[in-house]
């Protein structure tokens, strides 16, 4: 059975949640993280259908329009929230993409509730779908979707793209089920990584995992896509670095409004020399820690006056229930409240932390606002924060110190770039970008603007969705695996 949506976009989440309030009414509200801040422009100027989870357990909603959007629910009980979100997704996957940052847990009942709801997830993009229609899957949560689609429904053309970072070799190879893994991608008729890197794994992957041939040469950014010969199909593989609205965000920047909100923000903090600024869901890849770490030293070193520095660190709340996230929690607000023991004066706290979502616009301010924005994970597949904050710098204003481990830094060369696990180079990266003098300030934030309002989501979803519509053959030259 088909549906009559075009376009379709499927991701683990909807751009909405749904919220269940004490009065016992709900109500929707706008889903945490970058794949959210990337797709919802694309999906609102290509008229498409969003299939995904409502963020409640047992929510069993018929297709709404919301906010001027398709969106097609797809249960999860909390079982399968449990297992299939909470276990696989985010305790096994999650960590094995990010470096084992934390170590993964490979347990087999996770591993059913992931085939079972990435089924339930391919079952509802079909139902959805009209003939020959375009559908666009999301990341790690539904590596098997692009198989279990094909095969119900094999007049679709079928994209998958991976927000997060494609693992080494080497790592990957712990899953006790690759081989599946990587046969449920390579149901896709272009599977688009963000660096050419993680799509050159992928590569050899295909030819030693699932035994097919696949292309010679090196893979580019946005060009020389890689072939995997899956029989008479030609899967193309490729890099397509994620981006922002920046256009967008570059308007709102500079509106009064926001302007002057980024001015009381500053005043409100006490108008102090720096303000230093982090911005992420609570998770262990971003490195907040080792950003606290930096500071904390700065500061026992006297290298940062806390009569005139301030962090801010807005963090909102991620995957609460899962334990390494409750043990960072834990960490990292132990971290801010020694150094606010140690450097603060009454009503003069050096470190301001918030675990709380924070709207859009009173973002924007915060970046308007901020001397130096922290971006210092671990690993990170892009990391959008940085991109959004050098988008809200037409002032010129500002420093952006970046870790070397997000897809981010293969673009944002000027950035200050630290290696996030060599706590000297923090700091002194940090010192260096409060301190540099103000004319390199405004040469490098002009660069780093060239780039991202030149590459922006507009730019990423056309040049991956082009990938997508003209197919080709695979050339000559084909490895045997
Ligand atoms: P990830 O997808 O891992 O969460 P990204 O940096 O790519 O990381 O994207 C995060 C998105 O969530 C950005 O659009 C950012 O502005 C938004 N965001 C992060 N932290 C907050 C916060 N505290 N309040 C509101 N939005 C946030
Ligand atoms: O790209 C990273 C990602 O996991 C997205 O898939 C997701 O939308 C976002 O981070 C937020 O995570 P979660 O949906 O687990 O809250």
């Amino acid at each position: 059975m088909s549906g009559q949506a075009e376009f379709v976009v499927v991701a683990n989440r909807l751009p909405v949640d749904l919220e269940r309030l004490p009065d016992g009414t709900t109500r929707w509200k706008r889903s945490p993280g970058g794949l959210v801040t990337a797709l919802e422009p694309i999906l609102r100027s290509n008229q498409g259908a969003w299939v995904g989870w409502a963020g409640v357990a047992d929510a069993d909603l018929d297709p709404i329009v919301e906010d001027g959007l398709e969106l097609y629910p797809v249960p999860l009980s909390a079982e399968e929230i449990n297992e299939y979100y909470e276990g696989f997704s985010n305790a096994t996957l999650w960590p094995l993409y990010h470096d084992v940052i934390v170590k993964p847990e490979y347990h087999r009942e996770w591993w059913n509730a992931y085939v079972e709801v990435n089924r339930r997830f391919a079952e509802a993009t079909s139902k959805a779908a009209a003939q020959g229609a375009t559908v666009w899957i999301q990341d790690y949560q539904l590596q098997l979707v692009p198989k279990m689609l094909r095969m119900l429904r094999p007049d679709l053309t079928i994209g998958f793209f991976l927000h997060i970072p494609f693992p080494p070799v080497e790592l990957f190879m712990q899953m006790p089920w690759r081989t599946e893994i990587v046969e449920g991608l390579l149901g896709a008729d272009l599977i688009g990584f963000h660096l050419p890197g993680g799509a050159q794994n992928f590569l050899y992957l295909a030819r030693r995992l699932a035994g097919q041939q696949t292309s010679r040469g090196t893979v580019g950014v946005r060009s020389k896509l890689g072939v995997v010969q899956v029989g008479f199909r030609s899967v193309r593989v490729g890099a397509f670095p994620i981006s922002i609205d920046s256009g967008k965000l570059d308007e709102l920047s500079r509106t009064k409004a926001i302007r002057d909100r980024a001015k009381q923000i500053r005043k409100e903090l006490g108008n102090p020399k720096h303000i230093m600024l982090g911005v992420d869901r609570l998770d262990y890849t971003k490195g907040i820690d080792v950003r606290l770490a930096a500071l904390h030293e700065l500061l026992m070193e006297k290298r940062i006056d806390p009569a005139d520095t301030v962090m801010v660190q807005l963090a909102t709340p991620s995957r609460e229930r899962v334990e390494s996230y409750v043990q960072m929690r834990g960490d990292i607000e132990q971290k801010v409240s020694r150094i606010n023991g140690e450097f603060s004066e009454v009503g003069r706290p050096v470190v301001h932390y918030i675990h709380r979502p924070i709207p859009r616009d009173e973002l924007v301010a915060f970046f308007v606002a901020a001397d130096l924005m922290l971006v210092t994970p671990l690993r990170d597949g892009m990391n959008l924060v940085a991109k959004e904050y050098v988008a809200c710098r037409s002032d010129l204003g500002g420093a952006l110190l970046l870790s070397e481990f997000t897809g981010a830094a293969a673009e944002l060369r000027q950035a200050f770039l630290c290696n996030p696990h060599d706590l000297d180079d923090v700091k002194d990266s940090m010192e260096k970008a409060l301190n540099q003098p103000r004319e390199d300030g405004r040469r490098h934030m002009r660069a780093l603007r060239r780039q991202v309002l030149t590459h922006d989501v507009d730019r990423w979803a056309r040049s991956f969705l082009d990938a997508l519509a003209h197919g080709g053959a695979a050339g000559p030259a084909l490895i045997a695996p």
